[in-house]
């Protein structure tokens, strides 16, 4: 039960909604489905090969960056967000490109700091095959890079974090009741190979700050901002019971 395909939605140029062909296994098939916030990230020098867990910067290719990335994706204080997800998206040497998955719902020995998130993300990019492989329990490793992700992932809502972007607390379409995916660049920010594959998908362009900030604090951002558009809603549906 180890290897899987996300999904298979194709991109359309008018975004009609396309049959959809569910091809991994049915025991994963729930937990995917039940993922609201996925947060992908490009690395774009992040090793992908076995690199040293004492040197996450600069042979793992600002390896640092990403284990924040996820940290901040999953975890809240002594707890994990069983519907969020990270994807890296690993372009350094020697064999780019390569992805990893991190699900929050499935999970296992992962702890919110960078030696013990490295330590699993040495793990996944010693696998080398084409299809997904659970490497480690709610961790899947691919040799795939930014385009067939996009693709497996193009039924989520896709945003795409820009500092240049529409404000985030302006824009009334991005609501936490949809499948949202957020895509964002690491130090070097995002090539324009990759910029134009995101632009394909993306409906928007989001900025969430007048800064320019790094990765996993946007994450954070973001979190906070669906958090409480989901609690105000919560709240509203309390009083309104309460009349
Ligand atoms: C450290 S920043 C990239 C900076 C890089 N030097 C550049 O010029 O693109 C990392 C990523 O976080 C996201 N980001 C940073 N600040 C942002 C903001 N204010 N609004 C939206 N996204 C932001 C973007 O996706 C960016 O590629």
């Amino acid at each position: 039960m180890d290897i899987i395909q996300l999904n298979s939605f194709k991109p359309t140029n008018e975004h009609t909604i396309v049959p959809r062909r569910i091809q991994f296994k049915q025991e994963l098939k729930q937990e995917l489905e039940s993922l609201k916030r996925i947060f992908l990230i490009i690395g774009n020098k992040a090793s992908t090969t076995e690199f040293n867990l004492n040197d996450l910067p600069s042979s793992g290719g600002r390896m640092d960056l990403i284990c924040r990335f996820i940290a901040q994706t999953l975890f809240i204080s002594h707890g994990i967000r069983r519907n969020s997800a990270s994807i890296a998206i690993l372009k350094g040497e020697p064999d780019p490109p390569k992805a990893v998955f991190a699900h929050g719902g499935k999970v296992r020995y992962m702890a919110p700091d960078e030696r013990n998130i490295a330590g699993l993300l040495r793990k996944a990019v010693k696998y080398g095959g084409k299809e997904w492989k659970e490497v480690s329990p709610g961790i899947f490793s691919a040799k795939k890079g930014l385009n067939e992700v996009l693709e497996e992932i193009s039924d989520f809502y896709m945003v795409y974090l820009r500092e240049d972007g529409e404000d985030i607390s302006h824009t009334l379409s991005i609501s936490p009741k949809d499948k949202l995916a957020f895509i964002l660049g690491d130090h070097v920010g995002v090539e324009k190979e990759d910029e134009n594959l995101i632009l394909r998908y993306a409906e928007k362009i989001v900025s969430v700050s007048p800064l320019s900030l790094q990765a996993d604090q946007c994450v954070v951002l973001i979190h906070n901002f669906l958090d409480r558009l989901e609690f105000e809603e919560f709240e509203e549906k309390d009083k309104l019971k309460r009349i």
